[in-house]
Formats: structure tokens, C-alpha cells, sequence
């Protein structure tokens, strides 16, 4: 089975747009962009396209890469302020000599759409419903339930440990009932482990590391990791070979990428009373 990213992410903007729609109020999300990062410049884009489609006023704020730390704090603290805003976003990596975590912290959680505070962080570990899960593994999660597939009991491997994407992972496949197994870069014999999972998530970004040899026939794979080949998309997984001994399977491109940003506009709708 193919875990198809694009038509289910489809299915969840357009029941995000009738519930905009049928309330009347008017949801926006700010989008901070500093620098010309070629892929952050293309992943703002793809985000205010997103916005556009699901009826959210997108506020874009692009600022040169010359931006000092206490003039996007500013901007923040203004956003915070800032009734009509219901999210705040601000694209990372950002350029050299600019602090993330300050800016992480400087969101208010409550506009935090992409759940990376330390107040949506914990709201995951203690599975409370209210808070904002970060949008790669909330899209993953996603993209496993709604197929159908069963969670509670099974052995889940998530390869990856970063605060944003293989830590929550694990998490919210804790939450679920599974039995989770976070691998990294130090982990010895990682193939043994692999191969124990029903259900194995890898957000490495290295091309095509997961091979058949190291996925147990039947489960459940899923490709959170972007790199390129001759600048061309790949994910973690060697799709091709993967996908013959896999139960279900995501492609990458066309995987957990279009969930992410599915889940960043239903994050938006939240943070706006709607849901
Ligand atoms: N850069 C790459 N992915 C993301 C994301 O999900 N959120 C933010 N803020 N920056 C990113």
C-alpha cells in the first residue's frame, strides 16, 4: 500500500477550508522569512500557496539577510500582540549569527503553530490534546492512522533524535500504544534493530540508507528524510527495493512532505478557536 501524502493532505485543507468557511472569521498566519535560502525561499512559497487554498490569510514578512536579532524579536513580539494573528511562523535554518532558540522562545506558544516550544514539546510528551504538535510527525502520525493501520502493540523504530521531528515522533508513538525504539547516529547495529520494526520511521536525511535488507517483511515504512541526488528530491529510503517487502510504504517526494504542511494549516486553524 502507498501512504499517499498528496491525497490525503488534499482531503484534510479542504475539510479545513469548509470549517473556515461555515465560521465566518477571518484565520491568518504570519510567515517570517529572513535570507534567500533557496529551499526556505521555495518551502514559504509552497506554505502561502497552502494558506491561499484553505482560505488563511497568509501575512508574509521577508527581511534581508543584514536582519539584527533585536529587529526580528521585535517583529515577534509585535506578531504576539497582535490579535488578528492566530499563527507565527518563522522559517528556519536562518542566517548565520541569528539565535533559533531565541526566537523559539520569544512565540508565543499559543501562536507556536509549528510546535516547536518547549510548552508544545511537553504538551506531546504528557499527550495533551490542546497543545500544537510539531507538523512532520503530526502528518506522519496522520498519514498511519488514517489508513487504518494499527499502532497500539507494535514495534516501532524511529530512526532521527532532533527536538522538531524524531523526538516527537517517538512521542506520539508512545502515545499510541507502540513500542518505541529511537535510533541516531551512535546507535550500534542499527540493522538488528530495524529489522524488529512493524513500523519504521527514518528522518535522517541521507539518501537511500534504508535498504530492504533492513526492513522486516510487512511493515510499515515511513520517509520523513529530504536530501537530493543531482538536485533531484530523495528520502531516506530506497523506495524501488523497499516497497516489495513493506506492507505500506511512502513515496518522497509525495510522502510526509505535503502532511507537514497540511498539518501547519490545521495548527493555524486551532490556534484560531476553530478546532
Ligand atoms: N525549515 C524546514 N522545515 C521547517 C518547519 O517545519 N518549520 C520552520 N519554521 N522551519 C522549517
Amino acid at each position: 500500500m502507498i501512504l499517499d501524502g498528496k491525497i490525503l493532505s488534499k482531503s484534510i485543507k479542504e475539510n479545513l477550508k469548509n470549517i473556515i468557511c461555515a465560521s465566518g472569521k477571518e484565520v491568518s498566519l504570519a510567515v517570517i522569512l529572513v535570507g534567500q535560502d533557496p529551499a526556505s525561499c521555495i518551502y514559504v512559497k509552497n506554505k502561502t500557496n497552502d494558506c491561499h487554498e484553505v482560505g488563511i490569510k497568509s501575512l508574509e514578512y521577508k527581511l534581508p539577510d543584514t536582519t539584527k536579532q533585536e529587529e526580528l524579536m521585535d517583529l515577534i513580539h509585535k506578531l504576539n500582540n497582535d490579535d488578528s494573528v492566530h499563527g507565527i511562523l518563522v522559517q528556519f535554518p536562518l542566517p548565520e549569527g541569528l539565535d533559533e532558540s531565541a526566537v523559539v522562545k520569544a512565540i508565543s506558544p499559543q501562536k507556536d503553530v509549528d510546535g516547536f516550544s518547549k510548552i508544545n514539546v511537553g504538551g506531546v510528551l504528557m499527550n495533551d490534546k490542546d497543545c500544537f504538535v510539531s507538523c512532520t510527525p503530526a502528518g506522519a502520525l496522520e498519514l498511519i492512522k488514517s489508513s487504518g493501520i494499527e499502532i497500539t502493540g507494535k514495534n516501532a523504530v524511529v530512526i532521527g533524535r532532533s527536538n522538531n521531528v524524531g523526538k516527537p515522533m517517538a512521542l506520539l508513538l508512545l502515545n499510541e500504544g507502540a513500542t518505541v525504539t529511537v535510533c541516531h547516529s551512535k546507535t550500534q547495529n542499527l540493522k538488528e534493530i530495524t529489522k524488529q520494526a512493524d513500523i519504521l520511521v527514518s528522518a535522517v536525511g541521507k539518501a537511500h540508507m534504508i535498504t530492504e535488507d533492513m526492513v522486516k517483511n510487512g511493515a510499515v515504512v515511513i520517509d520523513i528524510g529530504i536530501s537530493r541526488i543531482d538536485g533531484k528530491q530523495v528520502g531516506d529510503v530506497d523506495f524501488e527495493n523497499v516497497s516489495k517487502v513493506a506492507y505500506a510504504i511512502t513515496p518522497n517526494p509525495g510522502g510526509t512532505g505535503p502532511m507537514t504542511r497540511a498539518m501547519l494549516m490545521y495548527n493555524t486553524v486551532k490556534a484560531a478557536g476553530l478546532l
